[in-house]
């Protein structure tokens, strides 16, 4: 298992040292730099930046919607920032994409043209002629190039690329087309999914919201079960820390676990004849349980980051060996990446190994950490 002892520094400063040993990649690096489109949940884009900067060194960037988008400059070659970000993933980077074409307003030239000249270089480009399945993903700035939304863009480009004969869809691709319009430039590059650490345009991941959906909430942990791989149905009993009104208590419900349910505060009504909930309404300081009761432990509990740390640990002993805690962590600090640290720091005291940090789409101002007890 990966060693999270400083999840910050630690890692990054591997990676770097990493990426100083590799001879080959030194040698691409005094080819060039690679240029990218990132994105962040509002207002984390700093530390999207940061972020970039523990792992690469100096980052070049330009603000394109600010807190949210940069057009970045890294001194490695795109294969390089690939690479590092696979192996170690970034809490508040939430998508990526390569500028491999771009296109701006004051080299003169209408906006036609340059959407006739971003058609003609995917229609060009061999990876999007090999694709069955291609997603185009445009993103645009409020007062943008693009005065049209960017459902229109969509349908622009795809009418232009009809010509690669590919099915065009909106998840499960083989290959991506991205695109940002901004208010002097047009950018666009040619990804695989997998390598733009999201697959949703821009990381923003859509959920409907279900007939009588109990809250909001629910989306996080719809959102971490798919981005961290989780099969809840594997799980036979939650505890739910923090759990009113009920939307994470009604998921785990509909994975088929039975259900603990810890909060001062009425669970929705529509949740109080399920069979297998007990609820407890309670402090969750308060609540005792049998030893290794449950094999799934999730806490959404919004409240102080340090003390849901502590409160937490001092329920692990309910949790079995190999069990999965999924915590929510709020970023109530001016130095979110210090706080987090330092909670990860607690729960690794409590035997617990952190799989994944990171502020999903759904997450306000905070992240969800991902952990397995040992
Ligand atoms: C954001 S809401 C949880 C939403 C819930 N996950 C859902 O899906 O509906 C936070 C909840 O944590 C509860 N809470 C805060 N401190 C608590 C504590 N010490 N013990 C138990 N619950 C607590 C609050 O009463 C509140 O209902």
């Amino acid at each position: 298992m990966r060693g999270y002892g400083n999840y910050f520094w630690g890692l990054y400063e591997l990676r770097s040292q990493e990426l100083e040993r590799n001879e080959e990649d030194d040698k691409r690096d005094d080819i060039g730099i690679s240029h990218w489109i990132c994105t962040a949940n509002h207002g984390f884009a700093p530390y999207a930046q940061e972020e970039l900067r523990r792992l690469f060194g100096a980052v070049k960037s330009t603000v394109l919607i600010p807190g949210e988008v940069l057009r970045v400059a890294l001194q490695n070659s795109a294969e390089q920032v690939i690479e590092a970000v696979s192996s170690s993933p970034p809490v508040f980077l939430r998508h990526l994409f390569p500028i491999e074409w771009e296109w701006h307003g004051e080299e003169g030239g209408k906006l036609e043209e340059s959407i006739e000249k971003l058609a003609a270089f995917a229609l060009a480009d061999p990876r999007l002629q090999g694709a069955s399945r291609i997603a185009v993903q445009p993103r645009k700035t409020e007062q943008s190039l693009w005065e049209g939304t960017t459902a229109e863009l969509k349908d622009t480009l795809q009418a232009k690329l009809s010509g690669l004969h590919a099915e065009f869809v909106v998840r499960e691709a083989d290959m991506i087309l991205s695109v940002f319009v901004g208010r002097e430039a047009v950018y666009a590059g040619i990804s695989r999914p997998e390598h733009n650490i999201s697959d949703w345009n821009g990381g923003a991941v859509r959920f409907q919201r279900e007939e009588g959906q109990i809250s909001r909430a629910k989306f996080k942990l719809l959102e971490a079960e798919m981005t961290f791989g989780i099969d809840f149905r594997a799980f036979r009993e939650a505890l739910d820390i923090g759990a009113a009104p009920g939307g994470w208590t009604s998921f785990l419900l509909e994975r088929g676990l039975t259900v603990t349910a810890v909060d001062p505060a009425k669970m929705h009504p529509s949740l109080l004849n399920s069979p297998n909930l007990t609820v407890l309404r309670k402090n969750a300081g308060e609540v005792k349980f049998q030893e290794q009761q449950f094999d799934l432990l999730v806490c959404d509990m919004s409240w102080s980051p340090k003390l849901t740390a502590k409160l937490v640990s001092e329920l692990l002993y309910a949790l079995v060996p190999g069990g999965t805690a999924i915590v929510t962590v709020k970023l109530l600090s001016k130095k979110p990446m210090a706080l987090i640290q330092e909670v990860i720091d607690t729960f690794q005291q409590s035997r617990m190994q952190v799989q994944r940090a990171k502020q999903l789409f759904h997450n306000r101002d905070e992240i969800t950490l991902y952990m397995i007890k040992y």
